[in-house]
């Protein structure tokens, strides 16, 4: 966690450093990001057109940084753990953990074994970097549409900012694999705009399509636009 935390040198530095340390895909890609600010179209095409890809290149420390730069993004990870942590789990997975920055506010509210899975493996590097010492969190390479667990594993799966970026019917496996996998809850924060790199789901309206029982639904109270924020905790089982 401490070298995740070293002041950021300058521009070109990092620029130079990056390319060095990354290679050139990632200089690239990290380039286009910055620089197609004003064209989304293009930049779903040509950047987000695979998120495993984009998730391992934007992933890790710069991500890591960005996210730690926002207190609206602790107070939110702070209010998510307070509500996973009132249903009193018994154990929980979070899908599409990044550095585990929730994983973390979740475990200083309860002793439940957890586990954090992500499909791209500089996110899961900075997690092991910034969860370390966390024996007790165990840490998976994989894919929420393919998760590597028996039916029923987890009291509780969750997810913060995952399912939105993927494409509908990766979407549609990965809320599946969440009621396979789950013996009670599942919990949801995704929200339901549109960008370059996010799709925008109604969770909760999907859950109850489906015939389950919500739980809780409604806006994250520090998220900007209420219309479009969105956490819910559907009752899978029982
Ligand atoms: C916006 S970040 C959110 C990270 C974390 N949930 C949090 O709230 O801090 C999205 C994360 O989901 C992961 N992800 C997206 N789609 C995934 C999928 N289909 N399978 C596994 N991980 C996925 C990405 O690699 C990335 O780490």
């Amino acid at each position: 966690m401490d070298t995740l935390l070293h002041p950021e040198p300058l521009l070109p530095l990092r620029a130079w450093r990056a390319l060095r340390s990354r290679g050139v895909r990632y200089a690239w890609h990290k380039t286009l990001r910055r620089s197609l600010g004003r064209w989304p179209t293009w930049k779903r095409r040509l950047i987000y057109a695979d998120p495993r890809a984009y998730w391992t290149l934007r992933g890790g420390r710069d991500y890591f940084r960005e996210q730690e730069g926002q207190v609206g993004r602790t107070l939110r990870a702070e209010w998510i753990a307070d509500r996973v942590a009132a249903y009193r789990p018994t154990s929980i997975l979070e899908i599409g953990c990044g550095y585990g920055k929730l994983l973390q506010a979740i475990r200083v509210r309860t002793d439940a074994p957890l586990a954090g899975l992500d499909f791209s493996r500089s996110q899961l590097g900075a997690a092991r970097e910034f969860l370390n010492g966390q024996d007790d969190v165990e840490l998976f390479l994989g894919r929420g549409d393919q998760l590597p667990f028996a039916d029923g594993s987890f009291d509780m799966v969750v997810t913060s900012a995952v399912i939105l970026h993927n494409p509908p019917e990766i979407a549609d496996k990965i809320r599946r694999e969440v009621i396979r996998v789950a013996r009670r809850f599942a919990a949801h924060n995704e929200e339901m705009n549109v960008s370059y790199n996010r799709y925008g789901y109604d969770t909760a309206a999907w859950y109850r399509s489906q015939g389950f029982r919500i739980a809780e639904s409604g806006p994250i109270p520090m998220d900007p636009d209420p219309v479009l924020s969105q956490f819910c905790v559907v009752r899978v089982n029982g």
